[in-house]
Formats: C-alpha cells, structure tokens, sequence
C-alpha cells in the first residue's frame, strides 16, 4: 500500500477541526476481561482537534499505545498538543496516556477531579492534571470547549466535552457500541447493526445507571446545545440524526421492554429442558403475537443473553436441583441481572428435580430481589416429564401467557 493510502486509513477528518486518531480492534471478541462479548469488534476512538489551540481528546487501550504514539506523529508534531482532554480514565481510552506523556510530559490533562484519582491510582504518575467541572469552558480558538461531568456513565469519573462551534459532543462511552467499522459513520454502516450494538452496550454497560443516564439527558438538553455530531469512544460517530440515539436512550433508560418473553434455563439429562419447550408451547397457544426466544444459558453468550433479558417484558429461568440449589450457569446470570437493577419485568421459575428440589423457590427468592415481580410459584416436577406433565407444562405456559402480561 502507497504511504499516502496507508495515512488516510490510520487517520480519517471527521470534519474541518477535527481528526479521528483512535484503533480500529478488529480482533477484540472478550472486554473488562472476560465478561462482555464482543463479536463484531471495538474502537478505542480519540480525537485531534485542530484549532488556534492544538487538543487530544482521549487515547487508546494500552496494548496499542506504541502505534497510537507513533501513529500520532504522523499528523502532529507531538510538542505542539497544549491540551489532553481525558473524558474518562478507564484504560480503554486512557492506556496510551503513559506513552504520550513520557514525551510531552508537562502538557495539561483536564478532566473530572474522580479522573485524577482514577489514573493516579491506575498509573502511579503525577501528570499536570486540570480538574474541571460541568460548566468550566476552554477557548481553543474559533471553537469552544465546554465539560460536562456524566458521573456514572459508566464511572463516577467521566464527562463529556461539548464543542461549541462545529457542536459536536464528544461523549466517551455514552452513546457508544463495540463495533469495529471502517467507515466511522453512522450513515455509511449497517444501521440495524448500529442499534443491536448499541442497544448491547447499554443493557451490559449503562443499563444499571438508568436514572442517571435520565437525568444527564435532561441536563444537556436543558442547556440548549445545539449537537451536530455525536463523537464516542467506541464504535460509529453519529454524524445524521444523532438526536435518534439520544431518543433511544431516554427509551432504554425508562424501564424499557419489548413485546418479549425469554426462557432462559440449563439442563443436565435435558429434563429442565423438556420443561422449557412445554412452557413455550402453552405459552405460544395463547399468544400468537409475543417473541418468544429460549435460551441454554450454558450454551449461549452470557451478554447477549443479557440483551435478551433487558428486551423482555418477562423471564422465565429454569434449573434442575443440583446439591440443594441450581445450575452453574443459572448461577451466573442470576447474578448479573441482580446488578443491572432492570424496572417493570415480571419473572417465574422452574426446574425438574429426583430428590430434595430446592431450585425453584430458590431461584424465585434471588429473581424477587434482582427486582422482577414474580408472578407464581413456579412449576417443579419430579424426574422426566412424562406426557401428562408435559401437558400440565402447557397449561401452565398457558396461563403464564396471562400472569406475564
Ligand atoms: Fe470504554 Fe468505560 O471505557
């Protein structure tokens, strides 16, 4: 490839000012570790603005710190930076800081006072920091910056910084998805792919943080900033319509359901699982309309049966009995969903059982306080369903069709 083509991919104008200088992660399929899936790739997106006044906004996950660096000298001549912008300290986007200030090290960092204490405690380095707070403004020339502290979207430490001027709001994780795509753009990506990532991000990511996410929606409209272009720090730049995604999370923020039931269980000699299906069976004789998707939570991605959940108006979670309580993978997800603090769901539980059959009160006590309403009992049959159970199971289906409304 020609130099010249090779610099067009590593760099792309977002507009006249500004510079996307970010990583395109192809490869990444695990992030926070272990914990979230991301089948289609990330971003680490920073962001060069060319002003009177020379700005980085964030930088990249610490594995690419060396080709962010020297990626960045390529457009700029490092010393000429007067300002880092760091809108949220965690290493996603603040890895490649080290790297940077070991080069122009006297080089203010502004970000929120939680900031400071996270890359502190991250790094160990006592960088030129410049707390700022909502409102605190930075006049870079024709453009303006101005913070705003989003504390809790995901961490007590980020902000977003709003460009006055070409009015773009650089809003780090907010408004973001793990989605690796070479256009950048919003209009010129698969949308529908767009709004599944995205809507994935939030349930895993932001969805315990619903109130605050209300609020600071409120807050940034409430200031009459006119936003021409969402720039995140993962995934697209909304560049048309962004207000679609600020709908859409006012939307997801707000006890958000759809016309959904998911049946999530684990099964050992498929028992549970035969459960499953004859639940779905009565279920589906008496609502020909809603979704109706069952998952094997040991099979299935734990964050997209996350997303299911956050879809669903109702779950309903099977396990057999195994040592006085339930599956592993039941476990698990039990777990996650108690963390996401999800509004308005309704919930059941079931499982087969051979000798004591604890699963099922069990499994209601923790969905009770993961916040759903649980509407019955639960259903617990004793070994294999024969087809008289199987056709109890349908009947109950039937009228948890109804109770799950
Ligand atoms: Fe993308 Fe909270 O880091």
């Amino acid at each position: 490839m020609p130099p010249l083509m090779k610099e067009k991919f590593m760099h792309k104008k977002i507009t006249n000012t500004v510079t996307w200088t970010g990583k395109i992660d192809w490869e990444l399929r695990r992030f926070h570790g272990d914990e979230l899936s991301t089948h289609k790739g990330s971003s680490y997106n920073s962001y060069l603005i060319n002003d009177k006044k020379t700005v980085l906004i964030d930088t990249v996950w610490a594995p690419f710190d060396k080709e962010f660096v020297s990626n960045l000298k390529k457009v700029i001549n490092l010393k000429k930076i007067d300002y880092i912008i760091a809108n949220h300290g965690e290493v996603d986007h603040s890895g490649a800081l080290p790297a940077l200030l070991r080069e122009i090290p006297e080089t203010p960092v502004y970000c929120t006072s939680n900031a400071i204490k996270s890359l502190r405690g991250q790094y160990h380095e006592n960088w030129n920091f410049v707390p700022v707070k909502t409102g605190d403004t930075l006049e870079i020339g024709n453009n303006t910056l101005i913070f705003i502290e989003a504390p809790m979207l995901h961490w007590p430490d980020s902000m977003f910084t709003y460009m006055k001027g070409e009015n773009i709001l650089f809003s780090n994780d907010g408004f973001g998805q793990h989605l690796a795509c070479d256009s950048l753009f919003n209009d010129t990506a698969d949308e529908n792919e767009i709004m599944l990532e995205s809507l994935k991000y939030y349930a895993n990511i932001l969805a315990p943080f619903s109130p605050q996410v209300t609020r600071k929606i409120k807050e940034l409209l409430g200031m009459n900033l006119p936003i021409e272009m969402i720039c995140p720090s993962h995934g697209i730049i909304w560049r048309t319509s962004p207000e679609k995604i600020i709908e859409k999370y006012l939307s997801w923020a707000d006890s958000y359901q759809e016309n959904q039931i998911s049946i999530i269980y684990d099964t050992m000699w498929n028992s549970t699982g035969k459960m499953a299906q004859a639940i779905a069976d009565g279920i589906r004789l008496k609502d020909p309309f809603v979704t109706l998707k069952l998952f094997n939570c040991s099979k299935t991605d734990k964050s997209d049966i996350v997303t299911e959940i956050f879809k669903s108006r109702a779950v309903i979670v099977g396990s057999p009995t195994v040592n006085n309580g339930y599956l592993y993978s039941i476990s698990g997800i039990l777990e996650l969903i108690k963390g996401l603090k999800l509004k308005n769901k309704k919930a059941v539980a079931f499982g087969s059982y051979g000798w004591s059959g604890e699963s099922v009160k069990l499994i209601n006590q923790e969905l009770s306080q993961a916040g759903f309403l649980v509407v019955d009992d639960g259903f617990r049959t004793i070994w294999t369903p024969d087809e008289e159970i199987v056709e109890k199971l349908r009947e109950f289906g039937k009228t948890l069709a109804e109770k799950l409304q």
